[in-house]
Protein backbone atom coordinates (compact mmCIF):
# COMPACT_ATOMS: atom_id res chain seq x y z
CA UNK A 1 0.00 0.00 0.00
CA UNK A 2 1.77 3.33 -0.59
CA UNK A 3 0.32 6.33 0.47
CA UNK A 4 -1.55 8.76 -2.21
CA UNK A 5 -0.89 12.04 -3.48
CA UNK A 6 1.48 14.19 -4.76
CA UNK A 7 4.99 15.72 -3.43
CA UNK A 8 3.27 18.92 -2.66
CA UNK A 9 0.49 17.09 -0.55
CA UNK A 10 3.03 14.76 1.15
CA UNK A 11 4.71 18.42 2.41
CA UNK A 12 1.16 19.36 3.57
CA UNK A 13 0.60 16.26 5.37
CA UNK A 14 3.89 15.90 6.83
CA UNK A 15 3.18 19.59 8.48
CA UNK A 16 -0.21 18.79 9.66
CA UNK A 17 0.98 15.39 10.90
CA UNK A 18 4.10 16.88 12.89
CA UNK A 19 3.03 20.34 13.75
CA UNK A 20 1.82 19.62 17.15
CA UNK A 21 3.47 15.63 17.30
CA UNK A 22 6.62 17.45 17.45
CA UNK A 23 6.57 17.94 20.90
CA UNK A 24 6.15 14.41 21.83
CA UNK A 25 8.20 12.95 19.15
CA UNK A 26 11.60 12.53 20.51
CA UNK A 27 9.67 10.98 24.34
CA UNK A 28 6.89 8.52 22.30
CA UNK A 29 9.02 7.26 19.10
CA UNK A 30 11.83 5.76 21.36
CA UNK A 31 9.37 3.32 22.56
CA UNK A 32 8.24 2.05 18.92
CA UNK A 33 11.24 2.74 16.33
CA UNK A 34 13.15 0.02 16.61
CA UNK A 35 16.88 -0.67 15.23
CA UNK A 36 17.91 3.17 15.00
CA UNK A 37 20.83 2.83 17.30
CA UNK A 38 21.77 -0.45 16.07
CA UNK A 39 21.84 1.25 12.62
CA UNK A 40 24.28 4.22 14.21
CA UNK A 41 26.48 1.15 15.50
CA UNK A 42 26.80 -0.27 12.46
CA UNK A 43 27.16 2.81 9.88
CA UNK A 44 31.05 2.89 10.70
CA UNK A 45 31.46 6.11 8.98
CA UNK A 46 34.93 7.35 8.46
CA UNK A 47 36.06 11.35 10.28
CA UNK A 48 36.47 12.16 6.25
CA UNK A 49 33.33 10.93 5.26
CA UNK A 50 29.34 12.78 4.55
CA UNK A 51 26.64 11.90 5.22
CA UNK A 52 22.79 12.65 4.70
CA UNK A 53 20.24 11.45 6.31
CA UNK A 54 16.57 11.97 4.24
CA UNK A 55 13.44 12.53 6.41
CA UNK A 56 15.96 13.32 9.01
CA UNK A 57 12.98 14.36 11.58
CA UNK A 58 14.14 16.02 14.86
CA UNK A 59 18.01 14.81 14.44
CA UNK A 60 17.83 12.27 17.06
CA UNK A 61 19.61 10.31 14.29
CA UNK A 62 22.49 12.94 13.15
CA UNK A 63 22.95 14.28 16.81
CA UNK A 64 23.45 10.36 17.57
CA UNK A 65 25.97 9.81 14.98
CA UNK A 66 27.65 13.46 14.83
CA UNK A 67 28.60 12.17 19.29
CA UNK A 68 29.30 8.57 17.89
CA UNK A 69 31.46 9.43 14.53
CA UNK A 70 33.67 12.78 15.50
CA UNK A 71 35.03 14.24 12.16
CA UNK A 72 32.00 13.63 10.18
CA UNK A 73 29.96 15.92 7.74
CA UNK A 74 26.60 15.93 8.33
CA UNK A 75 23.48 16.82 6.64
CA UNK A 76 19.55 16.43 6.91
CA UNK A 77 16.46 17.19 5.08
CA UNK A 78 12.77 16.81 6.25
CA UNK A 79 9.17 17.87 4.51
CA UNK A 80 8.32 19.20 7.24
CA UNK A 81 9.67 22.44 8.95
CA UNK A 82 8.14 21.76 11.90
CA UNK A 83 10.14 18.83 12.79
CA UNK A 84 13.20 20.86 10.99
CA UNK A 85 12.36 23.91 13.91
CA UNK A 86 12.84 20.93 16.68
CA UNK A 87 15.71 19.47 15.00
CA UNK A 88 17.48 23.16 14.45
CA UNK A 89 17.05 24.17 18.22
CA UNK A 90 18.46 20.32 19.03
CA UNK A 91 21.47 20.65 16.89
CA UNK A 92 22.07 24.12 18.52
CA UNK A 93 21.63 23.06 21.65
CA UNK A 94 24.28 20.43 21.25
CA UNK A 95 26.85 22.52 19.85
CA UNK A 96 27.21 21.24 16.42
CA UNK A 97 25.74 23.53 14.12
CA UNK A 98 29.04 23.58 12.05
CA UNK A 99 28.66 20.04 11.55
CA UNK A 100 25.00 19.23 10.87
CA UNK A 101 23.41 21.33 8.13
CA UNK A 102 19.69 20.95 7.87
CA UNK A 103 17.22 21.46 4.86
CA UNK A 104 13.87 21.36 3.76
CA UNK A 105 13.14 19.30 1.09
CA UNK A 106 11.12 16.35 -0.58
CA UNK A 107 12.83 12.52 -1.47
CA UNK A 108 12.73 11.68 -4.49
CA UNK A 109 12.93 15.08 -6.13
CA UNK A 110 16.73 14.37 -7.20
CA UNK A 111 17.54 17.75 -5.20
CA UNK A 112 19.81 16.24 -2.81
CA UNK A 113 23.02 17.33 -4.40
CA UNK A 114 21.98 20.83 -4.89
CA UNK A 115 20.21 21.65 -1.58
CA UNK A 116 23.00 21.21 0.40
CA UNK A 117 25.61 22.71 -2.25
CA UNK A 118 27.25 19.04 -2.40
CA UNK A 119 28.11 18.64 -6.38
CA UNK A 120 30.51 15.62 -5.00
CA UNK A 121 27.36 13.61 -3.39
CA UNK A 122 27.52 11.37 -0.17
CA UNK A 123 29.10 9.02 1.48
CA UNK A 124 26.42 7.83 2.95
CA UNK A 125 22.67 8.21 3.19
CA UNK A 126 20.40 7.11 5.31
CA UNK A 127 16.78 6.33 5.14
CA UNK A 128 15.40 6.27 9.29
CA UNK A 129 11.70 5.22 9.54
CA UNK A 130 10.77 7.54 6.26
CA UNK A 131 10.82 5.53 3.71
CA UNK A 132 7.61 3.91 5.33
CA UNK A 133 6.12 7.22 4.87
CA UNK A 134 6.90 8.59 1.59
CA UNK A 135 4.77 8.23 -0.95
CA UNK A 136 7.27 6.53 -3.55
CA UNK A 137 10.12 4.61 -2.05
CA UNK A 138 11.23 3.46 -5.33
CA UNK A 139 11.68 7.24 -6.07
CA UNK A 140 13.27 8.12 -3.10
CA UNK A 141 15.75 5.50 -2.83
CA UNK A 142 16.53 5.92 -7.22
CA UNK A 143 17.18 9.64 -6.19
CA UNK A 144 19.75 8.98 -3.04
CA UNK A 145 21.49 6.06 -5.23
CA UNK A 146 21.86 9.22 -8.09
CA UNK A 147 23.17 11.19 -5.06
CA UNK A 148 25.92 9.16 -3.94
CA UNK A 149 29.81 9.67 -3.68
CA UNK A 150 31.73 6.85 -5.84
CA UNK A 151 31.25 3.84 -3.68
CA UNK A 152 28.82 5.76 -1.50
CA UNK A 153 26.58 3.52 0.91
CA UNK A 154 22.62 3.57 1.53
CA UNK A 155 21.73 2.46 4.94
CA UNK A 156 17.75 1.65 5.61
CA UNK A 157 16.28 1.09 8.65
CA UNK A 158 11.97 0.88 8.97
CA UNK A 159 9.11 -1.18 9.97
CA UNK A 160 9.03 -4.79 8.25
CA UNK A 161 6.26 -6.79 7.03
CA UNK A 162 5.19 -8.23 10.44
CA UNK A 163 4.39 -11.71 8.66
CA UNK A 164 5.20 -13.91 11.65
CA UNK A 165 3.01 -11.72 14.02
CA UNK A 166 -0.71 -13.60 14.13
CA UNK A 167 -2.94 -11.72 11.24
CA UNK A 168 -5.29 -10.06 13.93
CA UNK A 169 -1.88 -8.22 15.40
CA UNK A 170 -0.58 -7.57 12.40
CA UNK A 171 -3.73 -6.33 11.24
CA UNK A 172 -4.19 -3.88 13.86
CA UNK A 173 -0.81 -2.90 14.17
CA UNK A 174 -1.05 -1.96 10.01
CA UNK A 175 -4.28 -0.05 10.76
CA UNK A 176 -2.94 1.92 13.47
CA UNK A 177 0.25 2.91 11.48
CA UNK A 178 -2.03 3.99 9.19
CA UNK A 179 -3.27 6.17 10.98
CA UNK A 180 0.25 8.04 11.34
CA UNK A 181 0.33 7.65 7.71
CA UNK A 182 3.05 4.91 7.81
CA UNK A 183 2.83 1.95 5.06
CA UNK A 184 5.19 -0.44 5.64
CA UNK A 185 6.13 -2.40 2.44
CA UNK A 186 8.27 -4.42 0.49
CA UNK A 187 9.13 -1.43 -2.01
CA UNK A 188 12.59 -0.21 -0.24
CA UNK A 189 13.58 -4.02 -0.16
CA UNK A 190 12.79 -4.74 -4.04
CA UNK A 191 14.51 -1.56 -4.93
CA UNK A 192 17.48 -2.09 -3.47
CA UNK A 193 17.85 -6.03 -4.71
CA UNK A 194 17.24 -4.28 -8.07
CA UNK A 195 20.42 -1.97 -7.55
CA UNK A 196 22.45 -4.94 -6.50
CA UNK A 197 21.34 -6.39 -9.51
CA UNK A 198 22.42 -3.35 -11.90
CA UNK A 199 25.88 -2.43 -9.94
CA UNK A 200 27.31 -5.71 -8.24
CA UNK A 201 27.11 -3.63 -4.87
CA UNK A 202 26.39 -5.85 -1.59
CA UNK A 203 23.05 -5.42 0.07
CA UNK A 204 23.17 -6.90 4.20
CA UNK A 205 19.80 -7.29 5.36
CA UNK A 206 18.54 -8.24 9.29
CA UNK A 207 15.09 -8.79 10.22
CA UNK A 208 14.51 -7.42 13.83
CA UNK A 209 12.00 -8.34 16.10
CA UNK A 210 10.99 -11.30 14.17
CA UNK A 211 9.65 -8.96 11.20
CA UNK A 212 9.06 -5.84 13.38
CA UNK A 213 11.78 -4.30 12.05
CA UNK A 214 14.35 -4.36 8.85
CA UNK A 215 17.59 -2.98 8.90
CA UNK A 216 19.47 -2.99 5.20
CA UNK A 217 23.13 -1.58 4.24
CA UNK A 218 23.59 -1.30 0.89
CA UNK A 219 26.97 -0.42 -0.96
CA UNK A 220 30.73 -1.63 -0.92
CA UNK A 221 32.67 -1.50 2.76
CA UNK A 222 34.92 -0.03 4.41
C1 LIG B 1 8.86 8.77 11.47
S1 LIG B 1 9.76 10.22 11.13
C2 LIG B 1 11.44 9.64 11.28
C3 LIG B 1 12.39 10.75 11.68
C4 LIG B 1 13.84 10.28 11.89
N1 LIG B 1 14.40 9.77 10.69
C5 LIG B 1 13.93 9.28 13.01
O1 LIG B 1 14.36 8.14 12.78
O2 LIG B 1 13.58 9.66 14.15
C6 LIG B 1 9.60 10.42 9.37
C7 LIG B 1 10.13 11.74 8.87
O3 LIG B 1 10.12 11.69 7.43
C8 LIG B 1 9.69 12.95 6.95
N2 LIG B 1 9.12 12.77 5.61
C9 LIG B 1 7.96 12.16 5.27
N3 LIG B 1 7.77 12.19 3.94
C10 LIG B 1 8.84 12.85 3.42
C11 LIG B 1 9.23 13.20 2.09
N4 LIG B 1 8.46 12.90 1.03
N5 LIG B 1 10.39 13.86 1.92
C12 LIG B 1 11.18 14.16 3.00
N6 LIG B 1 10.86 13.86 4.27
C13 LIG B 1 9.71 13.21 4.49
C14 LIG B 1 8.65 13.41 7.97
O4 LIG B 1 8.43 14.80 7.93
C15 LIG B 1 9.29 12.94 9.27
O5 LIG B 1 10.11 13.93 9.86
Amino acid sequence: MSNAGTTADAAARMERMYRWQRHLYDLSRKYYLWGRDRLVDELDVRPDETLLEIGCGTARNLIAIARRYPGTKLFGLDASQSMLDVARAKVGAAGLDERIGLAFGLAGEGSERRLFDRPNGFDRIVFSYALSMIDDPEAAITSAHAALAPAGRLHVVDFGLMERLPTPARWALMRWLASFHVHPTDAPRATLARLVAETGAPLTRQELAGGYARLMHYGPTN
